[in-house]
């Protein structure tokens, strides 16, 4: 299986090259920028929503599954895009949204059967949207009700009903015939809801993630999380047949077994959670690699960038970390390059507040850092302190390190042991390596062995290092 200690590169389509300088990536800026991906080693990257959207949710909100955003580019770009990915050994993912749609699809009034809808006059219960305010909205057209996990313009839709079990599995087929190699599921812990439509119950114990204030003192016991996501799962899986399925499942640890009867992959968010702390990441890891197909993330489009979470002073050792623990990895773009969040803009665009997350990507120095030659549809933060460029060839650059960590993973060798390590150091074996991560800001004593990698120079495990030896 190509995918199992795969690392993909997230792309956020908007943000990482404009090709026609309207200030918005697009699929030819992508193309001309696949050579950044091969020189990094990267196995794989995966699309965020290409679709044609409204934007209220930047391409979450999908009005159209089969086709591309004009904004985008077209079919044809796309594949190109896969051919060309292709050629170059990379295998190419999609995002897929099978839990809403965009109000604004035709479904919504062509097919409202398809959609889940209130029995009586207003909200049928207490559940809350995953960005605050109730989960139900009337639809001024029809005067009812309809359910939104999200934004009041995604609709969830009915998994329930036969046909959006088909649609969407003609979805899946759509995509694979034109030659890529699997999908990331959206939001799949909210497909399973409960045909009752009973109240969530207060939430007991705590949840290992961030909720928003109205969402947390709920349990997610109704709303979502029920077994018909998991039979959602096994029909898109029966059109995908062994193309790559990894679930985007915002729930702990200890429940990731029974999807992964049906996925290959799911992320390993409590990881991606953890303060940076040796006994944490250790607690994180654990849970996750028993699972042993969680896919290692530490950031993404929604929540904090990478070297903001861990902070400058660590982003190297959170490399050597996130790229070398066993199996699949996913890397969002601009964190080989150790982009921090930026400022958003005012008014901001997400009413979510993930704007700060997307800024475009930073080519080179200069206000636009090659990214545009229009107005960018959000500012670049710093190009001038950190690009492409710049880091490329340069031997103490975050990209470089990024690049020897990829190559050098493929020959750590099988076989992970947490070791118990000196406190604030997280230790692990992995093949005939040992890997130590110091998270404090004091030095710490190295393992024995011979060096292969280290993130800083001097004697031992420096404050906030990292070092790879062989056993
Ligand atoms: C997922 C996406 C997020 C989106 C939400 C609704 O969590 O990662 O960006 O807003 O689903 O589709």
């Amino acid at each position: 299986m190509w995918w199992w200690d795969a690392v993909v590169y997230q792309v956020y389509p908007r943000s990482f090259q404009d090709s026609d300088g309207d200030g918005v990536g697009d699929l030819p800026g992508i193309r001309r920028r696949l050579d950044h991906l091969a020189y990094l080693g990267v196995d794989a990257l995966w699309l965020s929503p290409i679709y044609p959207s409204p934007l209220a949710d930047f391409g979450y909100d999908v009005s159209d599954y089969t086709d591309v955003d004009p904004r985008l580019g077209t079919l044809a770009d796309l594949d190109a895009l896969v051919r060309e990915a292709h050629a170059l050994g990379l295998k190419a993912l999609l995002d897929l949204v099978p839990s809403h749609t965009s109000t604004q699809h035709p479904w919504f009034r062509e097919h409202p059967e398809r959609y889940v809808w209130s029995p009586v006059d207003g909200p049928p219960n207490n559940w809350v949207s995953a960005f605050g305010g109730p989960a139900w909205s009337r639809d001024e057209q029809s005067g009812r009700w309809y359910l939104h996990s999200f934004y009041p313009e995604q609709a969830d839709l009915d998994w329930r009903n036969p046909d959006v079990v088909r649609a969407l599995q003609d979805v899946v087929r759509f995509w694979l015939d034109r030659g890529v190699d699997g999908f990331r599921l959206d939001a799949i812990d909210r497909l399973g809801k409960d045909e009752q439509l009973r109240d969530d119950p207060p939430a007991t114990g705590s949840f290992p993630f961030p909720r928003r204030p109205e969402e947390a003192p709920l349990e997610m016991r109704y709303s979502g999380n029920g077994p018909l996501g998991l039979d959602a799962m096994r029909a898109l899986r029966e059109a995908a047949g062994d193309a790559l399925l990894v679930g985007e499942l915002y729930r702990p640890a200890a429940e990731y077994a029974h999807w992964l009867e049906v996925l290959d992959l799911v992320f390993a968010f409590e990881f991606m959670f953890s303060p940076w702390e040796a006994d944490r990441l250790r607690a994180a890891i654990e849970s996750a690699a028993r699972a042993e197909r969680a896919a290692w993330v530490l950031s993404n489009h929604d929540f904090e960038r990478l070297a903001s979470h861990v902070g400058a002073e660590n982003v190297r050792a959170a490399a050597v970390l996130l790229l070398t623990l066993p199996g699949a990895a996913f890397v969002y773009q601009g964190d080989e390059i150790g982009l921090v969040n930026g400022p958003g803009v005012d008014p901001p665009l997400d009413r979510a507040g993930r704007d700060r997350l997307r800024h475009p990507m930073q080519w080179e120095a200069g206000p636009e850092a090659g990214f545009t030659t229009g107005t960018p549809w959000l500012p670049l933060v710093d190009p001038e302190q950190r690009n492409v460029e710049a880091q490329r060839g340069d031997p103490g650059s975050l990209l470089e390190l990024y690049r020897r960590l990829l190559e050098l993973r493929r020959g750590l060798g099988a076989g992970f042991r947490l070791l118990d390590g000196e406190p604030g150091v997280l230790s692990f074996e992995r093949g005939g390596h040992t890997v130590a991560i110091n998270t404090t800001r004091e030095p710490r004593t190295a393992p024995g062995g011979e060096l292969v990698l280290a993130t800083h120079d001097g004697e031992g495990l420096p404050a906030n290092a990292a070092l790879i030896v062989r056993n």
